[in-house]
């Protein structure tokens, strides 16, 4: 289906629920509510040894949380005000209960609205019947679901990003598959997610033109370090943004924000991401996980976020006493006056966006301008939020 299709029926069931996400949203800075928004990070096992992640280093089968333990820890009142769940990894696709996973979800997140999932869809005999699968469920059962396959170069530099022998060819393999899908499936929104650093930064450009030529919605996913996520802390001295990488990201996205509808979430998240790396990397944008939102690791261990310290391990405690205990709260308040001002994360960047009105009209004011003329970038550049 097309993109402008899923996001019509994304927006109007964000609009339908706007009243209560702005009383939600108005409550949450005063009292802790429960979250909206849920990364489950389902495995570290992955099929690609990528350059700029290191997940991959941890994958350990016997230590991700089985389905069993899984429906334990969600068969709780805690979790029934989740909206937006990701699955994401390691590779999902190489935990061969995914399709029963995301059943298990559908049954116990009553307020689910829309799943997504990330895959490197490098194993496309295993990917494609067991996200077939999925989509149809979702399907049946009235959810939105977004799928992006990782694609970091077109031809030999993927390939050699990701570490993996024609690992682009069988890529697109599951790209095709997903993209037919896509064609007879209304609630389903399929893509491509592209990370971009010092050494595929000459390949931006062609992947661009390459998701274009096959009408593929492409996201670019911003260079960050987190161990929580990617347990890549200690690669930010090897391949951080230098000053090359700075200047051409910064066109780039601002390319991209010309180029797109300001309506879209990539454009926001985007501009943000030029005034991050204009600014001294001061974030500009919301973040749904200061407030409402959780990650959960494959062994049990649970965080506000990729940048949160650990609230401790849902097999020993119930998730709700961790969320909500006093040192863990403390910690969150800790986390936002010391992390969150020079975070780069965009995790479910959108979702917050919307529950802001003001500065989402702001956004709207600016994003029309710099589209008119990226020169006048700088002269819109907003205050960092707080
Ligand atoms: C961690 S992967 C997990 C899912 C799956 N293994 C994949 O590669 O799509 C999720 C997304 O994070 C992106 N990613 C990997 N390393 C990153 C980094 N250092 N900064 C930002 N995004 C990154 C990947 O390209 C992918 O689109
Ligand atoms: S980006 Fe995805 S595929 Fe690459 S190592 Fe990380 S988790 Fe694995
Ligand atoms: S540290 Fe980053 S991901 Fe975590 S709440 Fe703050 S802005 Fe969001």
């Amino acid at each position: 289906m097309s993109t402008d299709t899923f996001r019509l029926r994304y927006i109007a069931k964000s609009v339908a629920g706007v009243p209560k996400d702005l009383v939600q949203s108005a409550v949450s800075h005063v009292t802790a509510i429960k979250p909206t928004v849920f990364i489950f990070n389902c495995t570290w096992v992955c099929d690609a040894k990528c350059e700029m992640c290191n997940n991959w280093k941890w994958g350990n089968r016997k230590e991700d949380i089985t389905l069993e333990q899984l429906d334990t820890v969600m068969n709780s009142d805690f979790w029934n005000q989740v909206e937006n769940l990701n699955i994401s990894g390691g590779e999902p696709t190489t935990r061969l209960d995914l399709p029963e996973m995301v059943e298990l979800f559908h049954r116990r997140l009553p307020r689910m609205r829309k799943i997504g999932i990330n895959t490197t869809g490098l194993t496309p005999a295993r990917a494609i019947p067991m996200l077939t699968r999925i989509v149809d469920f979702c399907g049946e059962k009235n959810l939105l679901i977004s799928i992006r396959v990782s694609i970091d170069g077109v031809g030999d530099m993927h390939d050699q990003v990701r570490n993996v022998k024609r690992g682009f060819d069988k890529a697109s393999q599951t790209i095709e598959a997903m993209q037919a899908l896509a064609a007879r499936s209304p609630h389903f929104q399929f893509g491509i997610a592209s990370t971009i650093f010092s050494k595929n930064l000459d390949d931006a450009k062609n992947i661009h033109a390459w998701a274009k030529s096959k009408g593929l919605d492409l996201v670019f996913n911003m260079l960050r370090f987190t161990d929580n996520m990617l347990h890549n802390r200690d690669l930010e001295a090897e391949i951080g943004f230098k000053s090359r990488e700075e200047k051409f990201m910064r066109d780039f996205f601002l390319d991209r924000v010309a180029e797109e509808s300001v309506f879209s979430g990539q454009s926001f998240m985007y501009l943000h991401y030029a005034d991050m790396i204009a600014n001294g990397y001061h974030r500009t944008m919301p973040c749904p996980f200061q407030r409402q939102g959780l990650l959960l690791n494959p062994n049990g261990d649970l965080f506000f976020c990729e940048n949160s310290e650990k609230l401790g391990n849902v097999l020993e405690t119930p998730a709700a006493e961790l969320y909500f205990g006093k040192t863990q709260l403390d910690g969150r308040e800790k986390l936002k006056r010391e992390t969150c001002p020079t975070c780069l994360s965009p995790c479910q960047v959108n979702v917050g966006a919307m529950k802001q009105v003001v500065p989402y009209v702001q956004f709207l004011r600016r994003a029309y301008k710099v589209k008119h003329d990226p020169s006048r970038h700088l002269d819109t550049l907003p205050k960092p939020v707080r």
